[in-house]
Formats: C-alpha cells, sequence, structure tokens
C-alpha cells in the first residue's frame, strides 16, 4: 500500500501517550524484540496506539531489534490517515478479511493480538452477521493456525483474544462492580446479541484451544476505552460529544443521561492489554478498564462541556432528545464498572490517567486532527 502523501507528524498528545507507554511496556517490549506481531483489526480505535506503542519502542531503544509489525484489516471504514502516512521500516500494512486463511506468503508471527471486530453498537447492529464472523470464523481460523503450531519447534508465543465487558450484560446491582467471574445477563436474540454471544462463543473457543490444543491464548474484557484514535463519527458517546464539541452547537444526549459507566483512557488500556499478551495465563480471561469513578453519561457530557470551555471557551449546553432508532437503547446495561484485581495482582496492571485530565487529553487529539 503506497501513499504519496507526507509522513505524518505526531500530535503532541500522541507523542506523550507514546513515549510514556514506550516506558510503562519496556519489559513486554523487550521480550518482543526482533520478532514479528501480527494485529487484526489494527486500522481501528484501539490499532491506533497498539500499532504505534511497539513501534516508539523500537524508536527509542534503537541498539535493540526491532519488533516488526503487520496490521491485517479489510477497511471496511476506509484506510486511516494515520495509517496510510506511517513512514516506519517495522511495518507492513496488509488488506484482508479475517475470514480468508492466513496467506502462506505471511511470517511466521510470534505473537497475535485479534482485535478485528465491529465494536461501535450503532455499527454492530448495522453488520451483525459480519460482526459475529469476524468474532468466531476469524478467530477459529487463527486458532486452528496457532494448534498446528503448538508443540512444534516454532510455536506462537502469544495469542490475545479481544472479547468485551458487553459479554456480563446488564447485571444486577450485587454483581458491580464486576469480576471476572461473573457469568453474565445477557440476551441471546436481542439487538445487541450479535456483538455480546459473539464474543462469549469466541471466549469459550479460546478457552477450550487452550485447554485442549495447548495454544498460548489470552483474553481481554475492555471496559469502555476512550482517547486518540476514537473516529470522531465512531457514533460513541465521547466522539459524539466531541463532535458537537467541535461544531459549536449544544451536546446532544440521546438518552435522559443516567446510565453509569467508569471510562479508560486509551494509554492505560494498551498497557493492560500488552500485559495480558505478554505474561496473561492461557486461557484466562481479564478485566481491563478504570474501577472509578463511575459516573452518568450526563455528568460525562457536563465535564466534556467544562473542559471545552476552559480549552476553547466553547459555551454549550447539555441537552436530550431521542433517538430515531427505536433499537438505540434496547439491552443497553444501566450500570457498567469493573473489579481490575486480577489483572493487578496477576500482571501489575495500574490505570494511572484521571478522568479530566484524560478527556482534556482527547479534546486537544480531537482538535489537533481537526486542524490537520
Ligand atoms: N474500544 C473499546 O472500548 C472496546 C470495548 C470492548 C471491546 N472492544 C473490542 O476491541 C477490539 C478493537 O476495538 P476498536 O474499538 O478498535 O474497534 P474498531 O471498530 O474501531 O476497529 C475494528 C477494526 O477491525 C476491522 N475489521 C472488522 N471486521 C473485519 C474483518 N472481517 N476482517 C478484517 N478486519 C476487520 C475494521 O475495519 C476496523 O479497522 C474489537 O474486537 C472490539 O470488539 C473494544
Amino acid at each position: 500500500m503506497s501513499d504519496t502523501s507526507r509522513p505524518r507528524q505526531l500530535p503532541e498528545v500522541e507523542s506523550t501517550d507514546l513515549g510514556r507507554l514506550s516506558e510503562r511496556l519496556h519489559e513486554a517490549f523487550a521480550g518482543m524484540a526482533g520478532t514479528d506481531l501480527l494485529i487484526t483489526g489494527g486500522a481501528g480505535f484501539l490499532g491506533y496506539y497498539l500499532v504505534q506503542a511497539p513501534l516508539a519502542w523500537n524508536r527509542a531503544h534503537p541498539s535493540e531489534s526491532a519488533i516488526r509489525v503487520t496490521v491485517h484489516d479489510n477497511f471496511s471504514r476506509g484506510v486511516p490517515r494515520w495509517l496510510s502516512t506511517l513512514d516506519d521500516p517495522a511495518v507492513r500494512i496488509v488488506e484482508r478479511d479475517v475470514l480468508a486463511p492466513l496467506p502462506a506468503s505471511e511470517p511466521r508471527f510470534d505473537h497475535v493480538i485479534h482485535a478485528a471486530s465491529i465494536a461501535s453498537p450503532t455499527y454492530y447492529r448495522k453488520y451483525p452477521i459480519e460482526t459475529m464472523d469476524a468474532n468466531v470464523g476469524g478467530l477459529r481460523l487463527l486458532l486452528d493456525h496457532a494448534a498446528e503450531r503448538a508443540g512444534t519447534a516454532d510455536p506462537l508465543r502469544g495469542l490475545l483474544y479481544f472479547s468485551t465487558s458487553e459479554i456480563y450484560g446488564d447485571p444486577d446491582a450485587a454483581n458491580i462492580p464486576t469480576p471476572e467471574t461473573y457469568r453474565g445477563h445477557v440476551s441471546c436474540t436481542g439487538p445487541r446479541a450479535c456483538y455480546d454471544e459473539s464474543k462469549r462463543y469466541g471466549e469459550t473457543l479460546c478457552v477450550n484451544f487452550a485447554r485442549q490444543r495447548d495454544v498460548p491464548v489470552t483474553i481481554a474484557r475492555p471496559f469502555n476505552n476512550y482517547g486518540p484514535g476514537l473516529k470522531i463519527d465512531d457514533r460513541r458517546a465521547l466522539p459524539d460529544f466531541a463532535r458537537d464539541v467541535l461544531a459549536g452547537r449544544d451536546i446532544v444526549l440521546l438518552s435522559d443521561g443516567s446510565a453509569t459507566r467508569t471510562f479508560c483512557y486509551v494509554m492505560d488500556a494498551i498497557d493492560g492489554y500488552y500485559r495480558i499478551l505478554t505474561s496473561g495465563r492461557p486461557g484466562e480471561p481479564y478485566n481491563i478498564g478504570a474501577d472509578r469513578p463511575e459516573i452518568s453519561i450526563r455528568e460525562l457530557a457536563e465535564r466534556v462541556t467544562r473542559i471545552a470551555g476552559e480549552l476553547t471557551g466553547y459555551d454549550g449546553q447539555v441537552v436530550a432528545e431521542t433517538s430515531e432508532d427505536p433499537d438505540y437503547l434496547t439491552d443497553n446495561p444501566n450500570r457498567r464498572c469493573p473489579v481490575i484485581d486480577k489483572a493487578r495482582q496477576e500482571l501489575g496492571y495500574e490505570p494511572e490517567v484521571d478522568l479530566d485530565d484524560g478527556l482534556e487529553r482527547s479534546l486537544r487529539w480531537y482538535l489537533a486532527e481537526q486542524e490537520g
């Protein structure tokens, strides 16, 4: 893939985050030096820092052998500019749907991160079959590949499957905050089931390939990540609010704003994902997110309003409207908050970015992207 435009300069927020990630993940990345890493779905939101973090580590350690990164994505929503202008000899970008077998011409990857899916509720409800296929069929091909190599002289060293906190569905109050042992309260036929249930089955595949075929597969359950890389038109809450701010209009809630969440800045989350990939126990799921503060969507919007006011003089209000989509809120969890003790104790995971600080960095990033 080629792009004739000039390499993109790293915006300030991004270069600070990547520098910090390179320090925080030094041990994990040093163990991956000189090896091949495949990231499926690398053109998406989490791909933004998943791809760039090892490249930043390579640049910070020129005397070490580089981590070679390959991105496989079907670019269903186009090739983002940051990826098409990435000017780094350690990265390869391949257009491939994860339902197609791994081409024999590809390297023997040492680590694989399977992040290809459709993660935005608006889009996965529009493309439910494609969502299920990526989470189950795409995963199965990778598990079979890893199983073939298990026990040989050239085994895969780690496969990370991206599941979701949505596998818990809408937990009752007794199960919030939610630990990994909670079994879930999920509809198998509702409008969100294509996502929730395919992730649940994906986890079942992982657990059984770990037990029966000795595949070193681990599972991440992300809880509401936000920050640089999250496309402004993705229809998740924070980019919707940022879009309203950039347009200078009121922030519109498409609900009464009472549902609560904790929000995890993407740099913290990426730190957790690489820790799972390199140190997680095979067949084990890990919650990755922030365990506080748990705030309502309305409070999130009010914080964005205040911080945008301080940054740009924005003076919009928070207003509530009803979505035109009758299923917009069906099966939407009322509360979501993780227990992250397992990742803390086993992996040394510790989110460090305060919510207001993360929101400010995100808004600064959206402003820089708009200017760029
Ligand atoms: N971001 C979050 O807060 C969050 C929360 C829970 C779970 N997750 C999971 O993490 C992973 C990454 O999330 P994200 O926010 O980056 O998602 P995203 O939607 O921004 O990006 C996903 C990428 O996967 C690609 N893709 C989709 N189907 C594909 C296919 N069949 N073949 C090849 N590429 C395909 C898309 O083109 C896109 O670039 C997903 O599995 C998602 O379900 C994310």
